[in-house]
């Protein structure tokens, strides 16, 4: 197979032709997504009309898919474990209303965050399949954070060199309003220290690691401070010229890498079904500080 990559932003994004995920790929292939994924950041892959067991083995030429560790909510398919409902139906087709404790989770990722970022080893990627999408909104923005990182104005930029960050999955119910998680999801789930500046183990380049659902507490800092640098520093992220935002397609899967990248969805209308699959690629090693 040969692809073609054209990019969809000059900061990140590019859209990814001759792949079909319902056959497998070859070496050769896999090679070249990941090559196009090292330099775009983000890839959309349009008009995959996958199952889920196909788009868990597309997964899998990259990683291991994680299985997530929270059962409460039903936001892991009870069909195929490693499927993640990011959705307002339910596996019975029952629209979901915002006020529900696993959309009042979700809504969660309308803030700027990058996926597992709570997990001792945060993933590598994530790759969501748009199986019903929204065209009141629901449109997913990346933000290229090499970019962020190279062109941090120089007070920002003394306040992160060095630092960890906390990144709390429990933040969650805090920010929410969601159930809080129970005693053995939070035993799965400490804490966590994550450096703010770190070291990409593909391309060898510095980004900003941070998020602002997650993280609670800054090294150094007091907690209203800690959470003003976070927002400080996702306001200046959050510009257009570092930013791709994902127009939805049916069947469009958008993979992107959760090192060098966070994302935010925009809001759009409850009454409108919104049905979307994700899987989530297992991190490789720690954090490593740049
Ligand atoms: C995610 C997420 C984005 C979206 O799946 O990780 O943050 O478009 N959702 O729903
Ligand atoms: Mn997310």
């Amino acid at each position: 197979m040969t692809i073609t990559v054209t990019p969809r932003h000059p900061a990140l994004g590019a859209e990814v032709r001759g792949i079909d995920m319902h056959r497998t790929i070859d070496a050769e292939t896999v090679q070249a997504v990941r090559d196009a994924w090292t330099r775009h950041l983000v890839l959309v892959f349009p008009d995959q009309r996958i199952s889920d067991q196909e788009h868990v083995a597309f997964t899998r030429h990259f990683g291991e898919p994680e299985v997530f560790h929270q059962t409460s909510l039903n936001l892991r398919s009870d069909r195929v474990r490693e499927i993640f409902l990011v959705s307002n139906v339910d596996e019975q087709g029952r629209l979901m209303q915002p006020s529900e404790p696993s959309q009042k989770q979700l809504s969660s990722s309308r803030q700027w965050h990058t996926d597992s970022s709570y997990r001792p080893t945060p993933s590598i990627g994530s790759l969501l399949h748009g199986i019903e999408i929204s065209r009141t909104g629901g449109i997913t923005q990346f933000i290229n954070m090499y970019k962020v990182y190279d062109d941090l104005p120089e007070g920002l930029r003394r306040q992160v060199e060095g630092r960890r960050a906390r990144h709390d999955f429990s933040m969650l119910h805090r920010l929410t309003g969601a159930p809080p998680p129970t005693a053995e999801e939070q035993a799965a789930m400490p804490p966590v220290w994550h450096p703010m500046v770190r070291r990409h183990p593909v391309s060898g380049k510095k980004s900003l690691y941070i998020s602002s659902i997650y993280n609670d507490a800054v090294e150094g800092l007091d907690g209203p401070a800690a959470r003003r640098l976070i927002e400080e520093l996702t306001a200046f992220s959050a510009q257009p010229e570092y930013m791709y935002r994902h127009v939805w397609e049916p069947h469009d899967v958008v993979m992107w890498d959760n090192r060098c990248t966070v994302h935010a969805v925009t809001p759009h209308d409850s009454a409108e079904r919104r049905v979307m699959h994700r899987t989530t690629i297992v991190g490789s090693e720690p954090v490593v500080a740049a």
